[in-house]
């Protein structure tokens, strides 16, 4: 377990003093599936075409493949191949889990409490390392990772800016504004979204779209087209980080 968590190599390095240079950024969506590891890919695509060193993190992984490695999921590896720099698996997903369910759950079932501060130590590690840090949530804003705490509490540890990533279907505008409300009611800065095409059959995407702009506090960083096999670089064309670079 200790491999699959990497528990062991964080708390060893954590000894070292860091001083954390990366700006960072969390990303959450309305829901799992939206898109927010495409999003973050093109977030990272979009910064490193600025000339900027980009890495990135799920900090909490639900729905792994065991290899001979360890525990490996399809979102940390391919956030750790977009990366300036290759990093050891376990600095990018501290808490991986088998099971494609909810997390805590997923913990529970293996007497593992996450805590908040491996990752805070990963992540300092990461921003020790590159311009910018880039940190996938899983599933929605306020996901359970075990008692009283909530991915919410992570994001607020690490004190990052938030991107939203609404999945356009319908519903979405319900969960955009419930998910606005509680970042803010965080303490964090909603730093943008980013509107995600998943549906392409999707009635009134126009409407809906001037209703999330007129209804978010915050930029729109662009709008994804469905795209049949979606690329960091095809994402990362439709989206403008001027206003994170702003910021
Ligand atoms: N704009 C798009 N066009 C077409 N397919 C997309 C688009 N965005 C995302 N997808 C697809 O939708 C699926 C879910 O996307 P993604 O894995 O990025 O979601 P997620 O929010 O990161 O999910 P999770 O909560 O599991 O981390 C993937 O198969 C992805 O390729
Ligand atoms: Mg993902």
């Amino acid at each position: 377990m200790s491999d699959a968590v990497g528990i062991s190599s964080a708390s060893a390095q954590s000894k070292r003093t860091l001083q954390p240079q990366a700006q960072g950024l969390f990303i959450t969506g309305t829901d799992t599936d939206v898109g927010k590891t495409e999003v973050t890919l093109g977030l990272m695509a979009a910064l490193q075409r600025c000339g900027l060193s980009l890495l990135g993190m799920k900090p909490v992984a639900a729905g792994c493949v065991l290899t001979a490695e360890g525990l490996r999921n399809e979102d940390a590896l391919r956030i750790q191949a977009q990366g300036s720099t290759l990093l050891a698996y376990s600095a990018i997903n501290p808490y991986a889990f088998e099971p494609p369910i909810a997390p805590h759950i997923a913990a529970a079932q293996l007497g593992v409490e996450m805590q908040i501060e491996p990752i805070k130590t990963a992540y300092q590690q990461l921003a020790a390392q590159a311009d910018w840090v880039v940190v996938e949530g899983a599933g929605g804003w306020r996901v359970p990772l075990g008692p009283g705490l909530t991915l919410a509490d992570l994001a607020s540890a690490l004190d990052l800016p938030v991107v939203l990533v609404v999945g356009l279907r319908l519903g979405c505008l319900n969960h955009a504004l419930l998910s606005a409300e509680s970042i803010q009611a965080s303490g964090l800065r909603l730093a943008g979204w980013v509107a995600n095409r998943i549906d392409p059959t999707m009635a009134a995407v126009d409407e809906n779209l001037t209703t999330l702009r007129e209804w978010l506090a915050a930029p729109c960083l662009g709008v994804i087209p469905w795209l049949p096999a979606p690329t960091p670089a095809q994402i990362a064309d439709q989206l403008v980080v001027a206003e994170l670079l702003r910021a």
